[in-house]
């Protein structure tokens, strides 16, 4: 945000800015785009079901789909209507039952929430008027930091698509007829042939950015860290290796579990991944309203923390840290810079990454030959989302910008941070520097894992 450097330059990074660069029309575009996406996907999430389904409370883990709606319409009015376009509130009155933060999401049902019809108006009425705006707002380089290279634009794609991935999940956790349905992802070319780990040479390398116009608070600034040698896996934990810990007793040993986990184990009696059961000595899923048999080589998804650090130990490994990840993913020792993404630089193409809920399943180990890092590792983008050893914590220099709310009031030891992004999140809001986090326990969410050791 504060790079104030001509467009093509190399950036503080050592890599070029984004495509667009730092061009004011092609980030307008860009951002004109982004919007028109998150809200064709916003469309599809909220379209699929009847009205009854959008007020209804699928979980008390989630919102009911149509909070998500109008709060997606709240935060794009709050900061691209009144704080960008400097424009009167259209509904002050709402802005309390939109707040995150002033009712949790089991108590959002019972709010006197808009209806469906109104959410659906009062979100386009917001979106018209931001379209306005984009189209006038200064996104030069000495403009005011929020309308810089379009950051707010790019903010409120970005947020409006990690709702969309929140729905989906809801999606995941309703039960009834189903909704969404998508083609399968494509089929690995070369997983028999494929190493189990790969080498990560010890050295410095850079984390985070300073130069990508929309990366978040949590991702800057670009800083140097030191990463010893260590060995990753190749591809994310897949169903079929999870199944073998199960199947060794891993839910009934305590020596594999951190404490607080094995109290959970033990509370909610747990012996497999949320979604799935045993029948007739088979293993099955429940995936967006289907029953069907676990697929051996697919990436295991809906585990928490607790139980990916326990299969770790199990295996003899250990979960990387979020510095590992990144090396792995982003690190180029032929020119000694951190890419964009594992395969370079240039936004995510679909034969690379497994994102955007075009496929509603990550695809199994061993896809994805296009997308893979110098390191060797494939599917670090997009699939499932995967969890590092590491708190939340910020970077040396991080700056709360533009809301305390969206990272800083969320560092510390109590979330745990992921890395890579799910094939339900939209490339706006993926990329190798991209940060999640969530509680430990959480296994609602589109994660899994891969696993790592010392060299
Ligand atoms: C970054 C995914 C943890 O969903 O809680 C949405 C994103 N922040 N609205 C979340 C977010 C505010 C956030 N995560
Ligand atoms: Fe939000």
């Amino acid at each position: 945000m504060t790079d104030n450097r001509a467009p093509s330059t190399i950036t503080a990074d050592g890599f070029p800015p984004g495509p667009g660069g730092h061009d004011p029309e092609a980030l307008r575009q860009r951002a004109l785009d982004a919007l028109l996406a998150a809200r064709a996907r916003t469309a599809t999430l909220t379209d699929s079901v009847d009205d009854g389904e959008l007020t209804a409370q699928h979980s008390p883990l989630m919102s009911p789909l149509v909070w998500d709606l109008a709060h997606i319409g709240n935060q794009e009015e709050q900061w691209l209507l009144r704080t960008v376009g400097g424009r009167e509130a259209l509904r002050p009155e709402i802005d309390g039952l939109y707040d995150a933060f002033e009712h949790p999401r089991s108590a959002r049902p019972s709010l006197p929430l808009l209806a469906p019809t109104e959410a659906r108006t009062y979100a386009s009425d917001v979106r018209g008027r931001a379209l306005d705006i984009l189209e006038g707002a200064p996104l030069h380089e000495g403009g005011r930091p929020l309308e810089r290279a379009g950051f707010a634009f790019g903010m409120i794609a970005q947020h409006e698509q990690q709702h969309d991935e929140t729905m989906l999940i809801t999606h995941q956790l309703r039960s009834g007829p189903v909704a969404l349905t998508a083609p399968a992802p494509p089929a690995p070319t070369d997983a028999g042939t494929l190493p189990d780990e790969v080498l990560v040479p010890g050295g410095p390398f850079t984390m985070g950015t300073s130069a990508e116009p929309w990366a978040l608070d949590n991702e800057r600034p670009a800083h140097r860290r030191e990463v010893a040698a260590f060995h990753l896996d190749t591809a994310p934990v897949t169903c079929g290796a999870y199944r073998r810990f199960i199947e060794d007793g891993g839910y009934t040993d305590p020596r594999w579990w951190a404490p607080e986990g094995w109290d959970m184990v033990r509370e909610h009696g747990l012996n497999a991944p949320l979604f799935w059961h045993r029948d007739a000595g088979q293993w099955l899923r429940r995936r967006f309203g289907v029953t069907e048999p676990v697929p051996e080589d697919e990436p295991v998804l809906h585990v928490s923390w607790y139980e990916a650090d326990a299969y770790a130990r199990w295996a003899g490994r250990r979960l990387p840290t979020e510095a590992e990840w990144e090396k792995a993913a982003r690190h180029d020792p032929a020119t000694g810079r951190s890419l964009r993404y594992p395969w370079g630089d240039t936004d995510p193409a679909p034969d690379q990454a497994n994102l955007g809920q075009r496929h509603l399943r990550p695809a199994r180990a061993g896809a994805y030959p296009a997308g893979r890092a110098p390191s060797g590792a494939g599917q670090l983008i997009g699939d499932v989302w995967e969890w590092t050893s590491s708190d939340f914590l910020p970077y040396p220099g991080f700056v709360a910008f533009p809301y305390r709310e969206y990272s800083d009031v969320f560092f510390g030891p109590g979330h745990k941070v992921l890395r890579g992004g799910s094939f339900a999140v939209d490339q706006v809001a993926c990329r190798g520097t991209f940060r999640n986090w969530d509680l430990p326990v959480r296994r609602q969410i589109f994660s899994g894992f891969r696993t790592a050791r010392d060299a």
